[in-house]
């Protein structure tokens, strides 16, 4: 699928993101963001914040995007962390197998046998390709033999070459070779969940689809460490119990149906491993609500056995339905207490800790969410086009990249110093706003629904006179007066 063109039009004329390294050549996979992107990409993270850490009561940490070798061997990514790649033995253009397989069904209408490819190895994969005699799409040239491309980003760290160093292709790590000296900091006590939002990177074989699949791009996520045996009824603001009830669209490994279900159901079933992970799905859904994602785009998919990443026990997806299709903006998994004894064994430390009085490695829940992806989906589901003679976004007030748009009606001395005064004490609350005095007000109304403003004030004669102001709603166009005071 080619994606929305309506949106991609307003990210391009406004721009929200855009191809980084622009005056040189395209490379691809790398999107830098513009002030509106900038904005939005703010408001999804102290949305995730406040849920997050402030309401699940996570500590918040900020570890190195560059780690040693050491901490990838004992995590499995150096060994296990790679996408199966074919390279035209002609022109040399590489392609990751599973994707061009995927492709080449969809293009047969056969799009069902996605499922089939997400589970092939290398050699299944590779016996597809000869099967179907798939060749280059650039040049018509035969494919190499598939083999595996491991997607971490290698650096020296100094000036011996035989320091290796790895950028990191998850924050997790950081939290989890952290994690000893985090529960001794932080009151000793089981459940403990560490957050962190940063950059990581992997080299894609094939990015595409714009942020959908990048080689540098942004987590936020949070490690929830707990006791197996003895699970708690309440993590920081949040009762377990009273999260059972919640209902979520999902869909189960294996059928392609989804179905409303409600989160004590699906713990029941064994769909969702454990009440810890179940907390931590509750969360991600009431942050898309936040967000303004409309909860019949979204589903959470349980991963098949053979979709697991290497270190999960258990797997649940939220994906969102965009113009590219179902895409994954979060994962969220049961790693059990496979990085800390992974790490344990490796380094020689012992990660094991007392609760209570319990010595144990503790199990962990993860939900790890992309902010380029959830950006995406915010802006790709929020498009609105027909009603109106301009395209514009219906983000909601946690998303959107300005809370108010404030405008003197027209150029006149009086008229502006009015407007600046006001700007500045809506920023002085805190508040986000812009403020506009250039072209005619439908021209600058147009501007502001584009990039989803929820609210416009105009301030013309009458302000002056009363203190009131025009205020438009975005989604109504409709107009009020309001004192100055009451906004
Ligand atoms: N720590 C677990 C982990 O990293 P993941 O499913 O590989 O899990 C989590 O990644 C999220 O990161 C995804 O749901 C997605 O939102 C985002 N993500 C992963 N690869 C990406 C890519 N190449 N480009 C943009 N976002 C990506």
């Amino acid at each position: 699928m080619e994606g929305n063109v309506g949106i991609q039009d307003i990210v391009a004329r406004r721009g929200i993101y855009y191809q980084a390294f622009g005056i040189y050549h395209e490379v691809g996979g790398f999107f830098d963001y513009g002030p509106v992107g900038v904005r939005i990409r703010r408001n999804i993270e102290s949305a995730w914040r406040n849920i997050f850490v402030e309401q699940l009561g996570a500590v918040e940490i900020e570890t190195t995007t560059i780690m040693p070798e050491q901490v990838f061997k004992a995590s499995g990514h150096l060994s296990t962390f790679a996408d199966p790649i074919t390279k035209c033995l002609k022109c040399g253009t590489h392609y990751r197998a599973d994707k061009l397989l995927e492709e080449y069904y969809e293009k047969k209408g056969e799009s069902k046998k996605e499922e089939e490819i997400k589970k092939m190895d290398i050699g299944q994969l590779d016996g597809e390709i000869r099967k179907n005699g798939i060749k280059c799409e650039k040049c018509g040239g035969e494919l190499s033999k598939v083999e595996r491309f491991n997607l971490m980003f290698q650096t020296q760290i100094g000036p011996l070459t035989t320091d290796k160093g790895y950028l990191r292709p998850e924050t997790a790590q950081g939290m989890f070779v952290d994690f000893k000296y985090l529960f001794r900091i932080s009151g000793a006590k089981l459940p403990m969940a560490v957050a962190q939002v940063g950059k990581v990177y992997r080299n894609e074989i094939s990015p595409r689809q714009q942020l959908v699949r990048l080689r540098e791009f942004s987590q936020m996520e949070t490690e929830l460490f707990f006791d197996p045996e003895e699970m708690p009824g309440e993590v920081g603001e949040i009762s377990v119990d009273a999260i059972l009830g919640a209902k979520l669209n999902f869909e189960e490994a294996g059928k392609e149906e989804v179905r409303e279900r409600s989160i004590g159901e699906l713990l029941e079933a064994g769909k969702i491993p454990n009440k810890m992970l179940a907390l931590l799905i509750y969360l991600e859904k009431r942050l898309v609500d936040t967000l303004g994602i409309p909860t019949e785009l979204c589903r959470f998919r349980e991963l098949e056995k053979e979709e697991l990443p290497h270190y999960s026990k258990g797997n649940i997806d939220l994906e969102v339905k965009t113009s590219y299709g179902y895409i994954e903006i979060a994962g969220n998994a049961y790693r059990t207490d496979y990085d800390l004894s992974s790490h344990a064994k490796l380094s020689g430390t012992d990660l094991s800790v007392t609760s209570g009085s319990k010595k144990l490695v503790p199990h962990v829940a993860e939900a790890s969410i992309g902010i380029d992806r959830t950006l995406f989906a915010l802006l790709d589901s929020s498009l609105q086009t027909g009603d109106r003679d301009w395209a514009w976004l219906r983000l909601s007030s946690a998303a959107a990249p300005y809370q108010y748009a404030i405008f003197p009606l027209q150029k006149d001395e009086k008229l502006e110093a009015k407007a600046r005064e006001i700007y500045k004490k809506l920023a002085a609350r805190g508040l986000q706003a812009y403020y506009s005095s250039s072209g005619s007000i439908g021209k600058r109304y147009a501007r502001a629904d584009e990039i989803g403003v929820p609210s416009c004030m105009t301030i013309d004669y009458q302000t002056l006179e009363d203190g009131t102001v025009t205020v438009r709603n975005r989604d109504t166009m409709k107009q009020e007066r309001v004192e100055e005071g009451k906004l």
